[in-house]
């Protein structure tokens, strides 16, 4: 895996949000997974001031975002939808029709989870997926212990993840949260990866997912066996090496 260590956190963020532009340049239809979270906020923003300084066509350029909350409203300010719109689709001018996101809301999620599998499929499969990393190595909502084969499918939230979902979203104490999320089989089925790590709390699981073994405990370390993975990391998500 090649590892880019970046020189401070604005750089960090400035060279993820190249790294996309540079994609969408290199191939104007190209298809990009998106991630939320606080990393991909900060690369986000990079990327919408890189648009803004350097506008380059967007017009034919799909993105979609990797994973989803389920059971709460696609408007509460913290989904992926919500975020993903505001952060990278108004700002980069992305056509409506070539956004796209899992519901938050469905009678039926394991047809949505093959129908989001095949949008992507049609639009030709994925050129650079934006990956971030929990501090449990998890990647999507792919928490430690999916196996390494698994598709588009709805995890279960972990604990933490649940009580700020709960506390953010106002969602109902009996809402049955989960994560839909693509799956392992289809991040490594990506053409190229990127993992962006930054901050002191992502040090050690960031040296576990690169430098340990390979294994469904740790998810990020299946990247490892990709052809065409790249981490970037922040000067202290570096620190440990
Ligand atoms: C969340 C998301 C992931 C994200 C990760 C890291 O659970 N489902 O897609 O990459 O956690 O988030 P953060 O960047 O806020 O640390």
């Amino acid at each position: 895996m090649r590892i880019t260590i970046t020189e401070s956190l604005n750089a960090f963020y400035s060279v993820v949000a190249w790294r996309i532009a540079e994609v969408i340049v290199e191939k104007p239809d190209a298809v990009i997974g998106l991630a939320t979270g606080r990393t991909t906020t900060g690369v986000h923003q990079a990327l919408a001031g890189i648009y803004a300084a350097h506008p380059f066509d967007t017009s034919r350029v799909t993105v979609f975002g990797m994973d989803e909350i389920t059971h709460v409203s696609r408007a509460f300010p913290g989904s992926c939808y919500d975020m993903l719109l505001r952060q990278v689709v108004r700002p980069l001018g992305i056509r409506p029709e070539n956004f796209l996101m899992p519901p938050t809301e469905s009678d039926d999620y394991s047809r949505e989870c093959r129908a989001f599998e095949d949008a992507i499929a049609a639009r030709g499969g994925v050129d650079l997926q934006i990956l971030g990393i929990g501090e449990n190595g998890h990647l999507g909502f792919n928490q430690p212990g999916t196996p390494f084969e698994s598709t588009t499918w709805i995890s279960r939230m972990d604990e933490t993840l649940d009580a700020r979902i709960r506390r953010e979203s106002g969602a109902a104490p009996d809402a049955d949260l989960g994560g839909f999320t693509i799956g392992i089989r289809n991040i490594m089925m990506s053409r190229r990866v990127i993992l962006a790590a930054n901050g002191s709390n992502k040090t050690a699981i960031v040296r576990k997912a690169l430098y340990g073994p390979v294994t469904p405990d740790v998810p990020a370390s299946v990247l490892q066996l990709h052809p065409f993975a790249e981490a970037i990391l922040d000067p202290e998500a570096a620190s440990l090496k």
